[in-house]
Parts: C-alpha cells; sequence; structure tokens
C-alpha cells in the first residue's frame, strides 16, 4: 500500500466525494446497523424474494430479522453470478461499505477479497470484523477510491459493486475494473437504474438521488459504458420484482426511513429498475 494511494487527498479527489465519504463516515442508521447486528453480516443494500407475512404479527425482531434475510439473499444472488472462483483467486468488492458481501464471497469461495470503500470509519469497521472472524489475512478493507486503486492490473479474477454505481461516472470505473480483472475475469453489478423508456429521470428517482447524494444512472449507460471498456455482459437480470416485497416489508418496519415510498412508485410505475448486469473481460484495446 503506498501513500500516494491511500492520502485522503488522493483518494477522495472531488468535493462531490468528499461529501459522500462524510456521509458514509456519519451513517448509524438502525436500518444498517440493526440488521447487521442479527448475525454479524453488515450491508448497506436492499433485499430480495418474498418475506414471510407472519412476521407482521411481531415482535419487531422478527421483522428486522426477515429483512435482513433478504438482503444476504440479494447478496447471495449476486456471488452466484461470479462463475467458478477458486481459493487462490483474489475478488474485489468496489464500495464495500462495512464488509457484508466481502465476507459472505471469502465463506463461499475461501478466496481472497479487497474491499475499497472511500470511508476511512467503515475501513476500520470492516477491518474490526475481518479480525473478530479470524479471516483478516483474507479479506482486506482498503480506504481507496475505486476509480483508481493502485492495484496491479490483470490481478482479479473477479469484482462486483452492489449499490456503488450510482455515485461515480460508469466510464471511469469500468475502464479500471477492465486494467484490473484478468482475461476472462468478471464483473457483477447490482444497482438501480432509471428506464430510459420513461424519458428521463422521474419524480422519484430524483428523491432517490438527494436523499443518498448519488446520481443514478440510465439503464443503457451501463451497457455503453461496459462496451467501450471491453466489459461483455453474460446475464441480464430484472430484479425490479423480487426487490419490490423486501421495501413493503421495509416500510411496514420500525426501520422505515422515508425514503421507501419513492422506491415503491418508482418501481411501480416503470421509470426504475433494479438491475443485475454479469460481464465479462475479453481482450480488445484498452
Ligand atoms: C450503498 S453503500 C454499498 C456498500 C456495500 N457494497 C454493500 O452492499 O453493503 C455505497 C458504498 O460505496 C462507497 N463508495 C462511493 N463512492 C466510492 C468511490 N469512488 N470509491 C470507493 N467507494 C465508494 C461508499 O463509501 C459506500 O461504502
Amino acid at each position: 500500500m503506498t501513500m500516494s494511494t491511500t492520502d485522503a487527498s488522493r483518494v477522495l479527489r472531488t468535493d462531490y466525494q468528499k461529501s459522500v465519504a462524510a456521509y458514509w463516515n456519519n451513517e448509524q442508521d438502525p436500518v444498517n446497523l440493526r440488521l447487521g447486528d442479527v448475525d454479524g453480516l453488515y450491508h448497506h443494500h436492499y433485499g430480495l424474494g418474498e418475506y414471510d407475512p407472519s412476521v407482521l404479527a411481531g415482535p419487531d425482531d422478527r421483522i428486522i430479522a426477515e429483512l435482513h434475510r433478504l438482503e444476504s439473499a440479494q447478496a447471495d444472488v449476486l456471488l452466484d453470478h461470479l462463475g467458478a472462483v477458486s481459493r487462490d483467486d483474489r475478488l474485489l468488492d468496489g464500495g464495500s461499505g462495512r464488509g457484508g458481501t466481502s465476507f459472505m464471497a471469502n465463506q463461499r469461495f475461501g478466496c481472497q477479497v479487497d474491499g475499497v470503500t472511500i470511508s476511512e470509519q467503515q475501513v476500520e469497521f470492516a477491518s474490526g470484523q475481518a479480525e473478530r472472524r479470524g479471516v483478516a489475512d483474507r479479506v482486506r478493507f482498503h480506504f481507496r477510491n475505486m476509480l483508481d486503486t493502485g492495484f496491479e492490473s490483470d490481478s482479479y479474477r473477479g469484482i462486483w459493486t452492489n449499490e456503488t454505481t450510482m455515485y461515480v461516472d460508469l466510464f471511469a470505473l469500468f475502464s479500471e475494473f477492465s486494467r484490473l480483472l484478468e482475461y476472462g475475469g468478471r464483473y457483477v453489478c447490482i444497482t438501480g437504474c432509471y428506464n430510459d423508456l420513461t424519458g428521463g429521470r422521474s419524480k422519484a428517482v430524483s428523491q432517490i438521488d438527494e436523499r443518498y447524494t448519488c446520481s443514478v444512472h440510465p439503464r443503457s449507460e451501463y451497457f455503453t459504458a461496459m462496451a467501450a471498456n471491453n466489459l461483455v455482459p453474460i446475464n441480464v437480470v430484472d430484479l425490479t420484482a423480487q426487490t419490490i416485497p423486501y421495501w413493503e416489508l421495509r416500510a411496514n418496519s420500525s426501520v422505515a426511513t422515508g425514503v421507501e415510498s419513492s422506491f415503491l412508485t418508482a418501481y411501480r410505475e416503470g421509470s426504475f429498475h433494479y438491475l443485475l448486469i454479469a460481464a465479462d473481460r475479453v481482450n480488445g484495446r484498452r
């Protein structure tokens, strides 16, 4: 690790990145922390799958556990799309949050995982979790910018981003990922994106941007930015219908934050999708 890539002024290069880092450094939201407390896997993403309606009868802890089950199920779906990964492979978690998906990847594949985030608090938290889990030699968290990680070229079998791409320019991101992936390496993305067909950013999508200080991209931009960077999609899965139950349950929970109605409106009106894209790194001009 060199100072040139980890020094704060080099990691946080714009005022926008500083504001995103400040948001995640200060984030203590029960919708993330209480859910993570269930089994020590802390996520900052949404859920997939049907919920058990009996949890609505209470007590509250049952709803919390059910929401957490759905968010871990989401991470499992992401990992299902990484293809064959061996113990000797390295994976990169772009925008790793408190590390939940990184630990699940290590548990599943036994491989090494590097998580990068621009939040120093998250690096500290996730590194503490790695120590506690006894995997600190295999799962490492770094205060680095995923647009310019400083890691070695062609060194990763797989890279994923779990709800992080709305913070960055996709062409810059996929250029860096294409550099980092070995030939035939797999990139998997789960993201919310807006629907080009409905004619621009809807009011509900703008509310999501405002809530998270992010900028949701149109669906089309993922594919043009991948094509420009030698990333060829092998799977594209519209997860929208599968994520709606999570939002319905969350809207009825004690950890609702107020953003639930924007997500539900955006998904139901069709202005927003929850998308998984898996792509392989091919050769070509870089
Ligand atoms: C919604 S959270 C998702 C966290 C994690 N992927 C998960 O599923 O739990 C967004 C994450 O993106 C990170 N992030 C945003 N911009 C970044 C950048 N330019 N480089 C690295 N991480 C970034 C934030 O620090 C935060 O950890």
